[in-house]
């Protein structure tokens, strides 16, 4: 739960990093409606902020546990969502999928 136990706290998250993109306009206008429902501390990340690397370290998170070496850079995602109750990802469809910052940060 996030600021009291009435209001959970809900991370909307930004997945395009385009130059020109739409999509912050987007999550914006969701943010807002779930500030408007009024059950959520609303939080934003946005991944064109975050430096998300395509190399992964060899291990995959679920065998490395608490030992996998997350990569410098994704501190600010990782505990934006720690923290979170929920979150929304506001994405785009790129050439019948969604973008490759999205895949990068879930992975
Ligand atoms: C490289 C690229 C590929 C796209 N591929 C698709 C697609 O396969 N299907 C679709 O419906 N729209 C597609 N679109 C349109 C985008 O989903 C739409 O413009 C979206 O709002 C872009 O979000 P953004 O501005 O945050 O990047 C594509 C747009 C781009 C730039």
């Amino acid at each position: 739960m996030g600021m009291d136990n009435d209001t959970y706290k809900l991370v909307v998250i930004v997945g395009s990093v385009r130059e020109g993109r739409f999509g912050p306009v987007v999550a914006s206008w969701v943010a807002e409606q779930a500030g408007i429902h009024g059950g959520f501390d609303v939080d934003g990340v946005d991944l064109a902020e975050i430096d998300i690397p395509l190399s992964l370290p060899a291990a995959s998170p679920k065998i490395a546990g608490d030992g996998y070496p997350r990569p410098a850079g994704m501190g600010a995602l990782t505990s934006a969502l720690e923290g979170a109750d929920a979150f929304i990802v506001v994405t785009p469809e790129y050439n019948h999928s969604y973008p490759a910052s999205l895949k990068a940060a879930i992975d």
